[in-house]
């Protein structure tokens, strides 16, 4: 029996199959490369498609035999959501409609799936609970909040069981020094200060010193990436095992300032590089700090790599390893070393 990961090839996917793999399992990938790597794809059988494609999911679940899927498929970007709208619910909305219909029809009853803390916006309260509001501030977190619902209305009509992980800020590479973040454009804030610290961009820029915070910049908690990977073993396993269905927040209640991440990069790299501040960028919450206690509770999630030096420490390594990440060219290297 496999595994379905849906965005298999992408940042987070990517860590999610390596760590299925050390669990023995067998795992069918499913991912549209728009922004996902092949060679992030450490192992499994890779299938190169769109969710909203139906002929090939059919053909997916027909010539595999699944038992759960881990569904990691999204357009991403919140500044891009806000600005090609009908994209966003066409790939994450009716994309993940297609997938529940396939798993549907061919009696899959088990989905993991990759929501986000943008789904609070403008948080009622810190640290954040599962129950808290929700109002989105942006198209992204609006499409994974629809999402989530109809995963809710569709387990009521045909018993399909769902774990949610609401990921506040995740950060990080796999300990393999195979795999790590690499987006074009890149616009996560580790990632870029890393970038300037390589000299590969002019400076990094701080969106906003006016918020009502300790110094001025936003708080968000941060989130290694391979602790993030095992709350998906843990979620699925619960699954198999007959557990119930769950939403929970995936984070490390603890809030770092963009200074105090930048300050990090500085730290780590033993570079200096230039940093301006800049306006606010629109749609950003000041403060989003997760309360991860049900996830503790529930799947016995325990992070291990909570600390912000250590999670910029394993960025660093990446990125100092990577400098072009997957690029065109690295070939002949990533072929060694994924056979090494
Ligand atoms: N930031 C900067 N300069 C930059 C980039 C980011 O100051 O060049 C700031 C942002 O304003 C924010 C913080 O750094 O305050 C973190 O920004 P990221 O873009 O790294 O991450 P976000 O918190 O915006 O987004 C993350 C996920 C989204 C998800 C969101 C949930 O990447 O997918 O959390 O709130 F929707």
């Amino acid at each position: 029996m496999a595994i379905l990961v849906c965005g298999g090839a992408g940042y987070i996917g990517s860590h999610v199959v390596a760590a299925l793999i050390e669990q023995h399992e067998e795992i069918v990938v499913i991912d549209r490369m728009a922004v996902g790597r092949q060679y992030a794809v450490l192992g499994g059988k890779l299938y190169n498609g769109d969710l909203n494609d139906r002929v090939m999911l059919d053909k997916i679940f027909k010539e595999n035999e699944i038992e759960a899927v881990i569904h990691l498929s999204a357009s991403s970007l919140v500044g891009e959501s806000m600005t090609q709208p009908l994209e966003y619910y066409r790939n994450n909305v009716e994309g993940t409609l297609r997938l529940l219909e396939a798993m549907h029809k061919h009696c899959v009853d088990n989905i993991v799936f990759s929501s986000t803390a943008a789904v609070y916006g403008d948080p009622e309260r810190i640290p954040i609970r599962e129950d808290d509001r929700k109002i989105p501030r942006n198209t992204y977190g609006e499409t994974k909040l629809a999402i989530e619902r109809m995963l809710h209305w569709v387990e009521q009509a045909h018993g399909i069981k769902y774990v949610i992980l609401r990921y506040f800020n995740v950060a990080g590479a796999h300990d393999n020094g195979l795999i790590g973040e690499d987006h074009d454009p890149e616009t996560h804030l580790i990632p870029l200060a890393i970038q300037a610290a390589l000299g590969q961009r002019e400076n990094i820029m701080i969106f906003g010193d006016d918020y009502s915070t300790k110094d001025g910049s936003c708080i968000r908690d941060y989130v290694h990436v391979m602790d993030v990977a095992e709350a998906h073993l843990l979620a699925v396993n619960s699954l198999r095992n007959g557990g119930r269905s769950g939403v929970y927040n995936l984070g490390n209640s603890e809030g770092f300032t963009v200074k105090e991440v930048i300050e990090t990069v500085k730290k780590v790299t033993g570079l200096a590089f230039p940093v301006q501040i800049a306006s606010r960028r629109q749609g950003d919450p000041a403060v989003l700090i997760a309360s991860p206690e049900l996830i503790k509770d529930e799947l016995n999630w325990s992070p291990k790599r909570s600390s912000l030096e250590k999670m910029v420490a394993s960025a660093w390594e990446w990125h100092r390893t990577h400098p072009n990440g997957y690029a065109k060219g690295n070939e002949e290297t990533w072929q060694k070393e994924s056979q090494s």
